[in-house]
């Protein structure tokens, strides 16, 4: 009765063996009515539509690589209003010896001081065993009738007060009472270090490149 329910005739596990195989030529191209062969060997005329498919998908595959890094790329880069802030021109023709001025720079106040002969004269002998912060005047000022410093005290961050403090033509920090002298040294109080200098370079007697 087993055997008759699986109609079991050949080897394991071969059921069926007593029904026809469907015949589905009708449904099938003629060229590929043989079904002993694969497609491609008798000559199949698919090949050039999945090159042209896999094409368009690799075109569409680098487009949205493409949009991709566009898109990270402007995302992460600067704004044009900061970019255009990143250098910035300044004309220190109005400076007069012993003025001051104040200017943004990247977000930070950035001061520009024009050195009086005697300022400098003063800066001249200071020893620098004197100096907590070790540097020159060469080593802060391209033109030492020039100074430009970022007006951020380097002890916790306030923003110092130009020409105050215990050095003639200096800056006070009133935060902490930090001092430091005409060219931003760091002189008394607790700030570790000199005033920052920014990169500049004088494009013209009275114009600056900052930043
Ligand atoms: S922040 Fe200037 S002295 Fe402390």
């Amino acid at each position: 009765m087993l055997w008759n329910q699986v109609r079991y005739k050949d080897t394991f596990p071969r059921f069926h063996r007593d029904l026809d195989f469907p015949n589905f030529d009708a449904y099938r191209k003629d060229e590929f009515i043989d079904v002993t062969k694969t497609s491609w060997g008798q000559g199949d005329k698919k090949g050039g539509i999945s090159y042209f498919i896999s094409f368009i998908g690799l075109i569409g595959t680098m487009y949205g690589a493409k949009s991709h890094i566009t898109h990270y790329m402007t995302y992460m880069s600067a704004a044009a209003d900061v970019r255009a802030m990143a250098s910035i021109e300044v004309d220190i023709s109005k400076v007069a010896p012993g003025g001051f001025m104040s200017l943004k720079w990247r977000g930070k106040p950035l001061f520009i001081k024009n050195r009086t002969q005697v300022d400098i004269d003063n800066e001249s002998k200071t020893p620098m065993s004197a100096l907590k912060d070790p540097q020159t005047e060469e080593q802060r000022t391209i033109k030492p009738e020039w100074l430009i410093v970022i007006g951020i005290c380097t002890h916790l961050g306030c923003v110092p007060i130009p020409n105050s403090g215990d050095w003639p033509g200096g800056f006070y920090c009133p935060c902490h009472g930090s001092h430091y002298d005409n060219i931003g040294r760091a002189r008394k109080g607790p700030a570790p270090t000199n005033l920052e200098v920014p990169p500049y370079k004088f494009l013209t007697d009275t114009t600056v490149l900052v930043g």
